[in-house]
């Protein structure tokens, strides 16, 4: 994939969003002017993954500015909009977090809000750049079969679900960068298939072997000896480890602890949430049914089963070996995170 691909990027007068519900089979960028339009398509997941939707959240304070400007708002109706951004979705910190850092710029007008936004995204490239090299070297003195690494991996992590190059995706470019790559298990992540339809398709553009698996396949092929460690991204880290990811996650951190290969979180310093104490406070997204009862739009469940739809699950700290950041790899299997060095 070009180094370049942006999921989020600003125009000048509304934020351009690769429409990831489309991909890969089209590439498509929708030009968003509202907040309206904005939050929905965080809600449908045009724009999705944690950092990515952080990036979009942020810029959504100036298409918040602007709108209010054209429709001549009120202060309040102002804070009402930012407010409904950062709620769109409510698992992912990320969101939470670079809306309020964005929005107390509000009042310097929106050139401040605009250099908060382009510093959120230009911090993120930054920081998926550092996570990558970290992980990369921890895994390679860790791990060393004597050939490269076989890398499991679930959801999309990469370019797409950030504001450019990934979190654990960029730890597995990182590893092919430099030749240490064998290939990437990519679990096809149901309901909404970001690992068949976003990691493939990133895999793809950077020529890195991979499969893709059933998300079912997952356990079989770590107990099977068929993979070196597994890595992944968060959407929210709680102060003991804990940490939400997407629905899957945590079948395959129980699998490489039997296994006894490591289990890997990268993430962002940002996703780590300290005033969350455990997994149990983190609030799960429970989607619409219809996601899982059907496929491609078409009703596979009988007319009269319900369907459960919690789109993230909650990984035990004690199962995560590291916690890839932009500052290193944390090591930490049990207890409470080093808080002073995470914020
Ligand atoms: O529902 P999604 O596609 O937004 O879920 C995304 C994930 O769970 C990712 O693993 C997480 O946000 C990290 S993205 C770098």
């Amino acid at each position: 994939m070009p180094q370049e691909l942006r999921a989020v990027e600003w125009t000048g007068s509304g934020l351009a969003l690769i429409d990831q519900t489309l991909l890969p089979h089209r590439t498509e960028t929708v030009v968003v002017r509202d907040v309206d339009t904005l939050v929905g398509a965080i809600q449908r997941l045009v724009v999705r993954g944690a950092p990515a939707i952080g990036a979009a959240g942020a810029y959504g304070v100036a298409i918040a500015l602007l709108q209010g400007e054209r429709e001549d708002w009120k202060q309040g109706r102002l804070r009402e909009a930012v407010g409904r951004i950062r709620q769109a979705r409510p698992t992912a910190v990320n969101l939470m977090v670079c809306v309020d850092r964005v929005a107390a710029r509000l009042p310097e007008g929106l050139d401040a809000v605009l250099e908060e936004a382009a510093a959120v995204q230009r911090e993120d490239v930054e920081g998926n750049r550092a996570m990558g090299a970290f992980g990369a070297d921890w895994l390679l003195e860790k791990v060393s079969p004597g050939r490269p690494l076989r890398i499991l991996t679930h959801c999309n992590t990469g370019a797409l679900a950030t504001a450019g190059w990934g979190t654990a995706l960029g730890v597995i470019r990182e590893l092919h960068a430099r030749g240490r790559l064998e290939v990437v298990y990519a679990d096809e992540t149901r309901p909404l298939l970001q690992g068949s339809r976003l990691t493939a398709w990133e895999l793809v553009q950077e020529g890195i072997p991979h499969y893709v698996q059933a998300d079912g396949a997952a356990a079989g092929t770590i107990l099977r000896g068929e993979v070196d460690a597994a890595i992944v991204g968060a959407d929210r880290i709680a102060a003991n480890g804990d940490t939400a990811n997407k629905v899957g996650t945590v079948g395959v951190a129980l699998a490489c602890a039997d296994a006894g290969i490591p289990f890997l979180v990268a993430a962002p310093t940002t996703t780590v949430d300290l005033a969350t104490k455990t997994g149990d406070d983190i609030h799960i997204e429970l989607r619409d049914e219809a996601e899982v009862l059907e496929w491609a739009g078409v009703r596979t469940a009988p007319a009269s089963s319900r369907g459960h739809n919690p789109a993230f699950d909650v990984t035990p700290g004690r199962l995560v070996t590291g916690l890839v950041t932009e500052r290193g790899v944390l090591e930490v299997s049990a207890g409470e995170l080093p808080g002073d060095r995470l914020q």
